[in-house]
């Protein structure tokens, strides 16, 4: 079984981080993009941080073994918990999303933040809200867990009728920001129950994948015309760019011991597929992008991400 190594790699629980993924795609022609949802054990944002840690590491050390250029975290819970421990353990950059907080304080007013309970528990969201609420006094910032609604969106974000609102803390707030990307998906119900302005983090987090890319390329360029090309080295000793996209093998030690591997359907000859219990990888071919899903959630983000977004 062979996939691309190379690629820009998403991450989240679940679905959310397709919204995330959607908004970069459209910026970057030419992509080859992984996305690792890991919608069997979703939601985190209820589970013990110890446990979100180890689900996490599972990803990314996938995503190490695909030598992929960068990650994005899309996922407001497991960038408040383990970015940081993240960035310290792995050698490519890695993007978190956080809650969009500034641009909705910067308009003054009562500003609702709305997160997963692990989010609203982790310190990392709380010092944001404080040096926030701190720069921008005119705006009255309060955050909420809203318990099971990220599981709701989970399970229902197809549902044009189900009602969401329960989940909702009541109030009239100037603005709402959504501190969690399965949110994103029912944006314009929040927006209609509150009758207010939302904020996402979503094209903050395209605008800084964008510039990540960019400058690496430039210092790639760079490191092939100078005298000291190719010396640049990652924690790990390989190159820090990769020359051109190469393949490698999926890994073994991913497979469960009982794991079934099969040809699943494809649009493409590029690469042939795998699938097993515990870990999938199904690619997508759509426009100039390739979308390779990993994770528990692989069938499931690849039937709505083809369906939702337009590639
Ligand atoms: N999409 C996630 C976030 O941004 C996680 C939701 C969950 O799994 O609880 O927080």
């Amino acid at each position: 079984m062979k996939i691309p190594i190379g690629g820009v790699a998403f991450f989240d629980s679940g679905v959310g981080g397709l919204t995330v993924l959607n908004a970069c795609q459209k910026r970057l022609a030419g992509e080859k993009f992984y996305y690792y949802g890991d919608n069997e054990r979703a939601p985190y944002g209820s589970l013990p941080p110890t446990q979100i840690e180890r689900y996490v590491k599972e990803a990314f050390d996938l995503f190490e073994q695909l030598q992929v250029k960068c990650a994005v975290v899309a996922c407001n819970t497991v960038t408040a918990l383990c970015v940081d421990g993240l960035r310290a353990r792995y050698s490519f950059p890695i993007i978190g999303a956080e809650p969009a907080v500034v641009s909705a304080a910067k308009r003054g007013g009562e500003v609702f933040v709305l997160t997963t309970r692990a989010t609203f528990e982790s310190q990392r969201f709380h010092l944001l809200c404080e040096k926030v609420q701190t720069k921008y006094p005119l705006a009255k910032l309060t955050a909420y867990a809203c318990e099971g609604l990220a599981g709701e969106i989970e399970t229902h974000f197809c549902d044009a009728f189900y009602d969401f609102t329960e989940r909702l803390p009541r109030g009239s707030p100037d603005a709402v920001v959504l501190g969690c990307t399965h949110y994103v998906y029912i944006r314009e119900r929040i927006k209609k129950f509150y009758n207010c302005e939302v904020f996402d983090g979503n094209e903050g987090i395209a605008q800084r994948l964008c510039g990540l890319l960019r400058q690496n390329s430039a210092c790639k360029e760079q490191n092939f015309t100078s005298e000291t090309a190719g010396s640049e080295k990652n924690r790990d000793g390989r190159p820090l760019f990769q020359k051109s996209m190469g393949e490698v093998g999926i890994f073994d030690h991913l497979l469960s011991r009982n794991a079934e591997i099969k040809k699943l359907g494809t649009k493409t000859n590029k690469c042939s597929y795998i699938k097993t219990r515990k870990s999938r990888i199904i690619p997508s071919i759509k426009a100039k992008n390739e979308i390779y899903f990993l994770g528990s959630g692989a069938d499931k983000n690849k039937h709505f991400c083809e369906r939702m977004f337009e590639f």
